[in-house]
């Protein structure tokens, strides 16, 4: 295939690549699954299939941890097969734009430039660009033109709460919240009320079905192991207990983005009154969490469309509309 542009956004627990040529958003289980500490057996989704259920000598891990990366040479393992993927197999020179979080130090940012250098990918030229501002983008913001629009990104361990404006981020804050602390929140008080331990599949698993069971009026059924007898047992969770878990981790997504909307320069406070908050990411997606940033703010809440891809729909917008060309720059010292 010819000449290739790619947009990634690595995500915690979703890895996201835009092709152009493909004109197709990939999105695989940012994992991977390593044999006899050396061979990869599995990654993406297939790592992730065995997550929790592999044997001692396969280790499935995600590379990434809180947003930034955490061991780089399994990154870089897995970016190549992704791209190869792509191009069935054989690597082609291309070029990529890469989204990295705003509010992480320069080393981190800088280390998702050296991945992709480093990752075997043939990489001609390498651009970044702010996530939230390519996630403004992907929910159909004109971030060029908006003064003051806020975007909050519920990812897997991280939110990414930020104020942008004129195509730049004027304020931006990543806090260690997100799904995994959701699933973990459901886990602890599942042990604590039914003396059950659940896996974290089974967790996130009644976090995504809530709505369902609130509207059937029924619990979760779920499978663990009790406590006291170390036996495999069913159980009924209630939904009001799930619900009510996750309230505390609502509340701290809530009162960061009043700190932010505190900060917020007056006069870009009369766009943001206007537009609300656009809520996107993953685990955005969780029972209630939009009612209560509505309740806690009196802001408007935009639920985005695909909040799982939107930073990637974003990057494809870049990636093939001029106009927007402007918002992705070169880190300084890169080589052409
Ligand atoms: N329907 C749903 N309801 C609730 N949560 C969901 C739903 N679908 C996915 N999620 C959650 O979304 C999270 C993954 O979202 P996303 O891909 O945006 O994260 P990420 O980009 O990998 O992480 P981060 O941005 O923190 O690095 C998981 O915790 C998953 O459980
Ligand atoms: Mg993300």
């Amino acid at each position: 295939m010819a000449y290739n542009v790619y947009g990634i956004d690595l995500g915690t627990n979703n890895i996201k690549i835009y092709s152009k040529n493909d004109d197709k958003i990939l999105v695989e289980k940012n994992m991977i699954a390593i044999e006899n500490k050396n061979t990869v057996f599995a990654y993406g989704d297939s790592a992730f299939d065995m997550y929790e259920k592999a044997p001692g000598n396969i280790t499935v891990t995600y590379p990434l941890s809180h947003g930034v990366i955490a061991d780089i040479k399994n990154m870089e393992t897995l970016v190549k097969f992704f791209i190869s993927d792509f191009q069935d197999g054989s690597l082609k020179p291309s070029e990529f734009i890469i989204a990295v979080p705003t509010d992480v130090t320069e080393v981190e940012k800088r280390a998702f430039y050296d991945l992709i250098k480093d990752a075997g990918v043939k990489a001609k030229k390498i651009m970044v660009v702010e996530k939230a501002v390519a996630d403004g983008l992907g929910m159909g913001i004109d971030v060029k033109t908006s003064q003051g629009v806020i975007v909050v990104n519920v990812g897997y361990e991280t939110t990414e709460i930020s104020i942008l404006s004129l195509g730049g981020i004027v304020l931006s804050r990543l806090i260690k919240v997100g799904g995994a602390k959701f699933d973990e929140a459901i886990r602890n008080a599942v042990r604590k009320e039914f003396s059950l331990i659940i896996g974290g599949k089974t967790a996130e698993n009644i976090k995504m079905t809530i709505p369902e069971l609130d509207k059937a009026g029924n619990g979760a059924i779920v499978y663990g192991r009790d406590i006291v007898t170390g036996l495999p047992v069913e159980r009924e969770i209630p939904t009001k207990l799930v619900i009510s878990s996750l309230e505390e981790h609502f509340h701290t997504i809530v009162d960061n983005v009043k700190v932010i909307l505190e900060r917020t320069p007056p006069e870009l406070g009369a766009d943001i009154y206007r537009n609300g908050i656009y809520l996107t990411g993953g685990a955005s997606q969780v029972a209630h969490l939009a009612e209560r940033l509505h309740e806690g703010t009196g802001l408007k809440v935009n639920a985005c469309e695909n909040p799982l891809t939107s930073v990637a729909i974003g990057l494809a917008k870049i990636i093939n509309e001029d106009n927007y060309k402007s918002v992705a720059y070169a880190i300084e010292g890169m080589s052409k």
